[in-house]
């Protein structure tokens, strides 16, 4: 095997024709009015039983997993006072710890993170998950991001983030090291020999001595072998250079589609990359994310979501739009957007995608922060859960998903009727595993267990 190969053993795929599903899970939910609903407890977000909860419902539901994103700041903190003390979402329980706590009150479920190649070491990262693949009996799962804000820059001694180009260069070597890290024991290293007093084969313990232009690690880990291979790798950059390492390196790869079409395009664009490294289609899955609002009824659903939707803050709301069409808190709320306001390239892409969504109608300031607000950027699905079965079949069958990242409005809600009315629909229909098909995430994703190396 080459050294620029992930590499998998031939033979042991795991099944396939089978959706994958992962829960993204953000406090009281990813809908910015969440903690308002009735009959949620806004504080529950600060607790490890709520994320304990959350994911046994998820795992009686056999999600392969659930996700939790991450920043290392208040990213909106240049908004003024007023209107940051209306977000819900600016403090939170590092990730690591959460899932740490739900390792050991689920069994099967894998365990998904957020971690920053650019304000971690590679020494840490593949620390850090490899104790939690060994803790969880291999369902860990490592989410790199290479940050983009500022905010987040100025909490590490900087003023402004890393440019593109140089974060992507720094995350290829990164991932490398990382990757080699993990690989630093052989599976059978550990011989515990009592008799003859070795605890460890010295043959099977390799040491890195990794020099690169960014990182000079020596190595081995000091933690012992993946019960996976080791921990599994997931992706979500839509550029070029994010499609591109994707390519090399994740298992699993989130996007953001709002159309069959993009979706399509972004599916075919991924998988179109990986030859080039020693991969086959197989090994990487796509999830687009969905937020799905389900009823017993269209109509039940569609209350729901009024429900969420009246509950935004109009303050929080025009926060939200702020970033794509400036600051309209001079103009009524149920007015058209104004015409200033709908100018240059990002603009024009939520102006056409609106108007899809408007189909016709005039758009609102209020209607286009209530669709933000919804999907956060995700295709938004409210209605019957055979509609929503529908829908995920259709994306599905037309090979432009291997799976789908639920990106819950509020918790535990969307998930125990997800659970309840999506599922059984799906597992009827064949689409979705009735039971858990292996024990680790890799097994459950259907990936082979690698034995190569990403290059360093
Ligand atoms: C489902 C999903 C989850 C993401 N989670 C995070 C996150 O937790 N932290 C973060 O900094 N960026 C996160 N991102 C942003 C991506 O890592 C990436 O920067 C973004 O999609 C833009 O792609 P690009 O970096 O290739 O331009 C997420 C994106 C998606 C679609």
């Amino acid at each position: 095997m080459t050294s620029n190969q992930v590499g998998a053993a031939p033979g042991d795929a795991g099944p396939d024709g089978r959706m994958r599903l992962s829960l993204a899970i953000r406090g009281v939910g990813y809908h910015p009015a969440a903690w308002r609903l009735p009959g949620t407890d806004p504080a529950a977000e600060q607790r490890l039983q709520h994320y304990a909860e959350v994911a046994r419902i998820a795992e009686r539901g056999k999600f392969d997993m659930i996700f939790f994103a991450d920043t290392v700041a208040i990213r909106e903190s240049a908004l003024e006072p007023d209107t940051l003390a209306r977000n819900s979402t600016l403090a939170r329980i590092e990730p690591l710890m959460i899932l740490a706590g739900v390792a050991s009150q689920t069994s099967r479920i894998g365990l998904a993170a957020t971690a920053s190649t650019t304000y971690n070491t590679p020494y840490q990262i593949a620390r850090h998950f490899g104790s939690l693949d060994l803790i969880s009996n291999g369902r860990a799962c490592w989410n790199l991001v290479t940050s983009w804000s500022d905010a987040e820059a100025r909490n590490f001694g900087l003023d402004v983030n890393a440019s593109y180009g140089d974060r992507y260069d720094r995350a290829r070597e990164f991932v490398g090291v990382v990757t080699r890290l993990w690989n630093s024991w052989e599976d059978d290293a550990f011989l515990f020999d009592k008799q003859g007093g070795l605890f460890h084969d010295p043959a099977k313990l390799h040491t890195l001595d990794h020099e690169g232009r960014y990182y000079k690690v020596k190595g081995p880990l000091n933690v012992p072998p993946s019960p996976q291979g080791r921990p599994v790798i997931c992706e979500a950059g839509a550029s070029e250079a994010g499609q591109e390492l994707a390519a090399y390196s994740a298992d699993v790869v989130y996007a953001i589609a709002q159309t069959e079409e993009a979706a399509g395009r972004f599916y075919r664009s991924v998988k179109a990359r990986l030859p080039k490294y020693g991969r086959s289609a197989s090994d990487v899955k796509i999830m687009p994310g969905i937020s799905p609002i389900v009823g017993k009824t269209e109509a039940e659903a569609r209350a729901k979501f009024r429900a969420l939707q009246d509950l935004i803050d109009p303050r929080l709301g025009l926060s939200l739009i702020a970033p794509y069409v400036g600051d309209l808190s001079g103009y009524p709320v149920d007015s058209p957007i104004p015409d200033v306001a709908m100018q240059g390239s990002t603009l024009e892409t939520m102006r056409k995608l609106m108007k899809e969504i408007a189909a016709g109608r005039e758009l609102t300031i209020r209607a286009l922060y209530e669709h933000v607000a919804a999907g956060r950027g995700h295709w938004t699905l409210v209605g019957s859960a055979e509609y929503i079965a529908d829908q995920l079949e259709a994306w599905f069958r037309a090979g432009v998903a291997d799976g789908f990242n639920i990106v819950a409005a509020h918790l535990p809600g969307v998930i125990e009727d997800f659970v309840e009315l999506v599922v059984p629909i799906l597992q009827e229909r064949g689409l979705f595993r009735r039971d858990y098909e292996g024990e680790t995430l890799r097994e459950n994703l259907g990936l082979r267990k690698p034995v190569g190396l990403v290059a360093g």
